[in-house]
C-alpha cells in the first residue's frame, strides 16, 4: 500500500498515471488496455483530465476496454443519475473509445444474477484488469461493497447500508424514499484481482476512510482494508484526507515517495512519484 498526498489535484494525477500506464502499454486491437473505472464527485476531475489529453491528440482510447465498478438497480439508464448517464456524459462521449468496448452493469437486467456473471465472465476474458480506479465512501465501502462484504465477492447484486443511501439521496433531491437501495457491483475479490489500484480520496469527510485502510485491520466490515492484501495500491488524496492519520504514518509515506511535479501543467513532466521507489508488498 502506498499514499500519496498530492500538492496538485487528485483528479490530474489519476488521470496522468492512466495516461502513462495506457502509453507504457501500447495497447493494440489484439492487446487491449482493460481499464475499471469509477462515478462519484471525486473522479470529475480525472475524466476531465483525460478529455484534455484525448482532445490535445496526447492520448487515445481506442484500445481501451473499460469496466465500471458499479450501478444501481431499477435506475433506467438515461436517468440523469444512472451510472451509465454518467459515464456517457462525463467521459465516453468525449472521447474515441469504441462504445462495444464498455461495459457498465445493466441495473434493469431481467436476470441481475445472470448479468453479474456475464460481467466477471466478461472481465475474465478480456484477460482482467489491467488497472483500476476507484474513490471511497465515508464508510469505507469500495464500488457498492458495503461493510459486511466477503473478502472474496465477486460482481453481485447488494443492499445498499443507510449510510450510503443517505450520502446519495443528496443526488436525488435529498429524499431517501427516491434513492435506489440496490446496486449491482463488483466484488472486492474482483478488484483485488486487478493488477493496479488507484483510489482516489478527497476532503475531511474521506480521513477516517483512509486512515482505516492504512493504519486499520482487515475486516469485511470495513471493505477498503481489504486493499492492504493487494501489492500494489496506491491511494491518491488531498491533505484533508489524511487528517486522521499519525503524523508518522504520513510522513513515512512522504519519505519514500519520489519528487514528482506537474510543471507547468504539463504532461511530459509528469513523474507519478512511484517510479523509482520499491511498492510495498
Ligand atoms: C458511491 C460509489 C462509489 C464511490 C462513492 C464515493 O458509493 N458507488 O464507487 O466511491 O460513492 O463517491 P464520491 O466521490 O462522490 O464521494
Amino acid at each position: 500500500m502506498r499514499l500519496l498526498v498530492s500538492k496538485h489535484s487528485v483528479g490530474k494525477w489519476a488521470a496522468y498515471y492512466i495516461y502513462k500506464k495506457i502509453i507504457e502499454f501500447k495497447p493494440t486491437i489484439a492487446k487491449p488496455f482493460i481499464l475499471g473505472l469509477p462515478t462519484g464527485t471525486t473522479p470529475i476531475e480525472m475524466y476531465q483530465e483525460l478529455i484534455k489529453l484525448y482532445q490535445d491528440n496526447k492520448l487515445s482510447f481506442k484500445h481501451v476496454i473499460s469496466f465500471n465498478m458499479d450501478e444501481y438497480v431499477g435506475l433506467p439508464k438515461e436517468h440523469p443519475q444512472s451510472y451509465h448517464h454518467y459515464m456517457h456524459n462525463n467521459f465516453f462521449d468525449h472521447i474515441d473509445i469504441n462504445h462495444n468496448n464498455i461495459y457498465i452493469l445493466d441495473g434493469n437486467a431481467s436476470n441481475l444474477e445472470l448479468e453479474c456473471k456475464k460481467f466477471e465472465e466478461n472481465i475474465l476474458q478480456s484477460g482482467g484488469l489491467d488497472l483500476i480506479v476507484g474513490g471511497v465512501g465515508e464508510d469505507g465501502h469500495i464500488a457498492f461493497n458495503e461493510p459486511g462484504s466477503s473478502l472474496t465477492s465477486l460482481t453481485r447484486v447488494k443492499r445498499l447500508n443507510y449510510n450510503t443511501i443517505l450520502a446519495n439521496s443528496r443526488f436525488f433531491n435529498n429524499n431517501i424514499s427516491q434513492t435506489p437501495s440496490l446496486a449491482l457491483t463488483m466484488g472486492i475479490k474482483t478488484i483485488l484481482d486487478a493488477k493496479d489500484i488507484v483510489i482516489l480520496a478527497k476532503g475531511v469527510k474521506k480521513a477516517s476512510a483512509v486512515a482505516n485502510a492504512i493504519e486499520g485491520a482487515v475486516s469485511g466490515m470495513y471493505p477498503i482494508t481489504a486493499l492492504q492484501m493487494h501489492n500494489k495500491v496506491v491511494i491518491v488524496c488531498d491533505e484533508f484526507a489524511t487528517y486522521n492519520l499519525k503524523v508518522r504514518t504520513v510522513r513515512y509515506f512522504e519519505d519514500i515517495k519520489d519528487e514528482y511535479s506537474l510543471i507547468g501543467d504539463n504532461i511530459d513532466s509528469f513523474s507519478c512519484g512511484l517510479e523509482t521507489s520499491k511498492w510495498l508488498i
